[in-house]
């Protein structure tokens, strides 16, 4: 029997999944401009991003990049083990650590490498690593490929958490959940996932992409938020690339947490250390969303705009009070069609469909930031009224 051919299977997957109409498309952004974006020679207003604060075309953000670039150059050259850690990462680290009220804070290139490392660094095969069946896939990946043996509980069910821990009471435990939602909005039950994780001897460990910047004072995140410190969140990862505007991820924990990585997480170890001009530009968009308290204010005024008008419009709303503020159509054709007629009115909000989300849960994912104008969300509200999405049956 001669061999399958890999690349032919893998042909066959792509024609089936675009038979299923659920192929993923890439889209060209020719230019952005606050929250517009231009695409295929048209000026779409975007509710797509996930630059909650406004920051990420900031002329502070751009000029510390610049000036950064003009002494350190582009390339860190190397890993950060080697002589690619400079001193603009060292300063971001820092920086980072005494937001989040933590010892230290150890940056990586990606979000998703960022979890990868902490969960082959933490986890032996075979532990188990208990987590919420709507955790970011790169969780999900980090703990499968740790060769963990991973439990998935109902969304934010803290009850099935808990039989899920106390499934083995021998050996280490990580329980690891989103702060906020990527794809629902809402927040993870973190005070009572601390508490189980304290009864149980579980190790709890926060991904807060999109908390942090948009929660707690001082824009600290969903930890900070619910009053739990490094003891409560040994393990915290957030990215850069969201509210902050820019890229890459950190870890932030307690020194030897920070030291345990750098010896062993292989995504830190084994790849090159992020540009540190954008460590710089990271630094300002710290520093920026820490005392420009007015960017949350906004926000928050804006996703209370939106849910009372999109309430009043009876659409399908979804448990979120952060700038995730999807809207379930369930069916995914339905919600690729809106977003289709969303488009031909000029707004940008792409279709969320399985398998990102769980089967009949396809939405749009609106999501809103302090880039925007109450006159923007109105408009939003105005074009989605003309779809009749509030006779999706629900
Ligand atoms: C919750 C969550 N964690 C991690 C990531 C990955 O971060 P990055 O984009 O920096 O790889 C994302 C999205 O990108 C996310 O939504």
């Amino acid at each position: 029997m001669p061999r399958p051919d890999l690349l032919e299977r893998l042909a066959v997957q792509t024609a089936e999944r675009s038979q299923a109409q659920l192929q993923r498309r890439l889209r060209t952004i020719a230019h952005t401009d606050g929250p517009w974006v231009e695409s295929n020679g048209r000026r779409l207003l975007a509710f797509c991003s996930n630059d909650y604060l406004g920051l990420a075309q900031h002329p502070s953000l751009i000029a510390a990049l610049k000036k950064a670039a003009d002494t350190s150059g582009v390339g860190s050259g190397s890993a950060h083990l080697i002589c690619g850690h400079r001193r603009e990462h060292a300063a971001l680290e820092e920086a980072l650590a005494e937001w989040t009220g933590r010892e230290r804070a150890l940056l990586f290139s990606t979000g998703y490498m960022a979890n990868h490392g902490v969960m082959q660094a933490l986890l032996q095969r075979g532990e188990l690593c208990v987590q919420d069946k709507l955790n970011h896939a790169c969780l999900l990946d980090g703990a499968q490929l740790a060769g963990a043996t991973l439990k998935r509980y109902p969304h934010g069910d803290i009850d099935a958490a808990a039989r899920q821990l106390r499934i083995t009471t021998e050996g280490c435990a990580l329980l690891a959940t989103d702060g906020v939602f990527s794809m629902d909005g809402d927040i993870a039950p973190l005070r009572d996932l601390a508490a189980l994780c304290d009864s149980e001897g579980a190790t709890l460990m926060v991904d807060d992409a999109h908390g942090l910047g948009v929660l707690g004072n001082d824009g600290a995140g969903s930890v900070a938020e619910a009053g739990l410190g490094e003891r409560d969140v040994p393990v915290l990862m957030a990215t850069l690339g969201k509210a902050l505007g820019c890229s890459g991820a950190f870890v932030a924990g307690s020194a030897a947490l920070v030291d345990g990585l750098i010896q062993f997480a292989r995504t830190y170890i084994y790849t090159t250390a992020m540009p540190p001009a954008l460590a710089a530009a990271a630094h300002c968009a710290v520093a920026m969303a820490r005392s420009e308290s007015w960017r949350r204010e906004k926000l928050n005024h804006l996703i209370q705009r939106f849910r009372r008008g999109a309430t009043e419009l009876g659409l399908p709303l979804m448990p979120s009070r952060t700038a995730i503020q999807p809207l379930l159509l369930r069916d995914a054709q339905r919600a690729l069609e809106a977003s289709q007629a969303l488009e031909a009115q000029g707004l940008l909000v792409v279709a969320i469909r399985p398998p990102t989300v769980p089967q009949d849960q396809a939405r749009l994912r609106i999501t809103l930031s302090a880039a925007h104008e109450e006159a923007h969300v109105d408009r939003l509200l105005e074009a989605l009224a003309s779809l009749r999405l509030a006779d999706a049956p629900v």
